[in-house]
C-alpha cells in the first residue's frame, strides 16, 4: 500500500489523556478475563492466543470519500508538530457546527472530567501530513448525560464548531425510525479513520483508511453466539460486556480471510451504511477487544441516542438550499444525468432530474419525465438516465436535491439533444519508447452503432506529417513520431457519425 505510516510521538489522547486506562486494559478481552477468574471459571481463553495479530486491512481512502469525516486534534500538539501528531480521535460532520464523536475522546477516563473546548480543535483534511490543514475552534462539549465510563455505555459527545464549516457536506443521523433497515444483521457498513492500521505495532496511516463490516445480529454481539463473516468465525460478547440496547457490532473479514477492524485512533469516528435515504451515521467507533482479533468492533449505536443528540441540537437537518449541478451525457435515444449536490455542504438524500420533451411513444407532445438518484455512500453525486427518447429532439432538464425535510429550488433549465453519435475515449496515458507512442485510453462509446474506425491521431505543433494508430482494447501505438511536439486525440467514426475527444499535448 502506498502510504508513509508512523509512529506517533505522542499519541496524545490515544494512550494518555482521554483514554486514560490503556487500550490493553480497557478492551473487554481484560474485562472478560477478570469476569471469569472473578466467577471461577477459567475457560475463558484471551482471544489474542487464537489469533495472529495482523494490520487492520481496510485500505486507503480515496479523494472525496467520507467528505464529513473530521479530525479531532490537540492545538498544542498541531501548533508544535502538525496535524498528523496532533490526531488522537475523528468524529462526524452532523450539521455546520456540529460534530459527533465519541465521549471517551473528550472525557478523562481516569478522573471523569469533560475536557475543555479549548483544547481540541476541528481538522478538515484527508491528508494529517500537509502543511496548512484547515481547522475550527470547538466552542462547547456536550456528553451524553449517562455515559459510563467503566461499561462504556453512551459513549456519544457532540461538539460544537465556533464557526460553521462551510462547503464540506454534512452526514445525516440514523434515525429509530430508520434503524430496522439500517443496522439489520449483515447489513454493509463502512469504517473510516486515521487510527492505527497494525495490531503489532503503531502504524498510524497519514491519509484515513477504510474498512468494510458487516452488522452482527445482536445475539453475536452480546449474546455470546458466534457469527460467520466471509469464512472466518467471530466470537461474541456476552451481555455483561455489551449492551446491545445502546451498543452495535460490526465486522468484516477480505475475501482473502483477513480480519476487517477499527484501532486506536479511529475512536469517535463514522460507522456509515447505505440504505432508502441515502448514506447515514450508523455508529461511532467506541471499543473493541485489541483490534482485528476474533470479535467485531463494538460502535455506539446511534439510533438509540436520538433524545441526546436532538437534545444537543445534532439532529437539524436543514433543507438544500442550493440547485444541483447536473452534467448530462446524449446517449441513442437516452439522456444519461451525473448530479453534484449545490455547496452550501447541506446532505441530500435524494436528487431528482425532469425533463420536458417528446417521447417515442407520444412524439407529439411536451412529457414531463423524471429519473432519480441517490447519492452513493462514498461519494456525494448520484447518475440516473431516461429512456425512450428521440434523437435530435430537444428537451429541458432541470434537477433539484432533497432530504427528508423538503428540496432545493430547481436547478436554471439547459437543453440537450439524445444523440447515437460516439463519444470518443481520452487520453491517459502516454509511454515512448523512442518514435514510437503507446497510449493508454479510457473506452469510447459507439452508442449503439457499428464502429467503422477508431484511432488516436497526433498532429506536430510546427510542420511535419500527422501520425495515427489505430485502437485495441483501449489502446493504441503510433510510430514514426519523430517531432518533439504533438496534440494528440481520439477519433472515432461508426456508422451514425464521428466524434473526436479533446486535444492533449504530447511531449517525446
Ligand atoms: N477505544 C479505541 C480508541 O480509543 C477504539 C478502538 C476500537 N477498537 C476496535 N477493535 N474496533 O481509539
Amino acid at each position: 500500500m502506498a502510504y508513509i505510516g508512523g509512529v506517533k510521538r505522542h499519541a496524545r489522547g490515544i494512550f494518555q489523556r482521554f483514554r486514560g486506562l490503556r487500550p490493553s486494559i480497557r478492551t473487554a478481552g481484560a474485562f472478560a478475563v477478570a469476569i471469569s477468574l472473578l466467577l471461577g471459571c477459567g475457560s475463558f481463553i484471551p482471544s489474542t492466543q487464537a489469533i495472529t495479530p495482523k494490520v487492520v486491512n481496510g485500505v486507503e481512502s480515496s479523494a472525496g470519500e467520507f467528505p464529513f469525516l473530521v479530525a479531532l486534534l490537540d492545538p498544542a500538539d498541531l501548533e508544535s508538530e502538525g496535524a498528523f501528531q496532533a490526531q488522537f480521535c475523528a468524529a462526524s460532520l452532523v450539521a455546520p457546527t456540529k460534530l459527533i464523536t465519541a465521549a471517551h475522546c473528550v472525557v478523562n477516563q481516569k478522573s471523569g472530567v469533560t475536557d475543555k473546548p479549548a483544547n481540541i480543535v476541528a481538522g478538515f483534511a484527508r491528508d494529517l501530513d500537509t502543511r496548512n490543514v484547515p481547522t475550527i475552534n470547538v466552542s462547547a462539549i456536550d456528553v451524553h448525560p449517562d455515559y459510563a465510563i467503566r461499561s462504556s455505555r453512551n459513549d456519544i459527545a457532540v461538539l460544537t464548531l465556533a464557526s460553521p464549516a462551510t462547503n464540506v457536506p454534512l452526514i445525516s443521523v440514523l434515525t429509530p425510525e430508520l434503524a430496522g433497515e439500517y443496522t439489520a444483521p449483515g447489513h454493509l457498513t463502512e469504517v473510516a479513520g486515521w487510527g492505527n492500521t497494525s495490531t503489532s505495532g503503531n502504524r498510524y496511516p497519514p491519509i484515513f483508511h477504510t474498512g468494510n463490516l458487516v452488522v452482527f445480529p445482536d445475539a453475536t454481539c452480546g449474546g455470546d453466539r458466534s457469527y460467520v463473516v466471509n469464512g472466518v468465525k467471530f466470537e461474541g460478547f456476552n451481555p455483561r460486556e455489551v449492551d446491545t440496547e445502546v451498543m452495535l457490532c460490526a465486522g468484516g473479514a477480505t475475501p482473502a480471510g483477513k480480519i476487517v477492524d477499527a484501532c486506536q485512533g479511529d475512536s469517535g469516528g463514522p460507522l456509515i451504511a447505505s440504505g432508502s435515504a441515502g448514506p447515514m451515521l450508523i455508529g461511532i467507533v467506541s471499543w473493541g477487544e485489541d483490534c482485528a482479533s476474533r470479535y467485531p468492533g463494538v460502535y455506539t449505536r446511534v439510533s438509540a441516542e436520538f433524545t441526546f443528540l436532538n437534545n444537543a441540537g445534532a439532529i437539524t437537518i436543514l433543507t438544500p438550499t442550493l440547485a444541483p449541478q447536473v452534467s448530462i451525457v446524449p446517449l441513442n435515444n437516452s439522456l444519461q444525468f451525473t448530479i453534484t449536490p449545490g455547496a452550501d455542504g447541506i446532505s441530500v438524500t435524494q436528487y431528482a432530474v425532469s425533463i420536458l420533451g417528446p417521447t417515442q411513444t407520444s412524439p407529439d407532445t411536451q412529457n414531463a419525465l423524471s429519473c432519480f438518484a441517490a447519492p452513493s455512500e462514498k461519494k456525494v453525486a448520484g447518475t440516473c438516465a431516461i429512456d425512450g427518447l428521440i434523437n435530435g429532439a430537444e428537451y429541458t432538464v432541470t434537477a433539484i436535491s432533497a432530504n427528508t425535510t423538503g428540496n432545493s429550488p430547481p436547478s436554471a433549465p439547459v437543453s440537450a439533444s439524445p444523440s447515437d453519435l460516439p463519444i470518443a475515449g481520452t487520453i491517459r496515458k502516454v509511454k515512448f519508447s523512442g518514435a514510437r507512442a503507446l497510449f493508454s485510453l479510457t473506452s469510447s462509446n459507439a452508442n449503439s452503432a457499428e464502429v467503422l474506425r477508431e484511432q488516436v491521431v497526433c498532429v506536430p505543433t510546427g510542420t511535419g506529417p500527422t501520425r495515427s494508430g489505430s485502437i485495441d482494447r483501449n489502446e493504441a501505438t503510433v510510430t514514426k513520431m519523430t517531432k518533439k511536439n504533438y496534440r494528440c486525440s481520439v477519433h472515432i467514426t461508426t456508422t451514425a457519425g464521428n466524434a473526436v475527444s479533446a486535444q492533449r499535448r504530447v511531449k517525446r
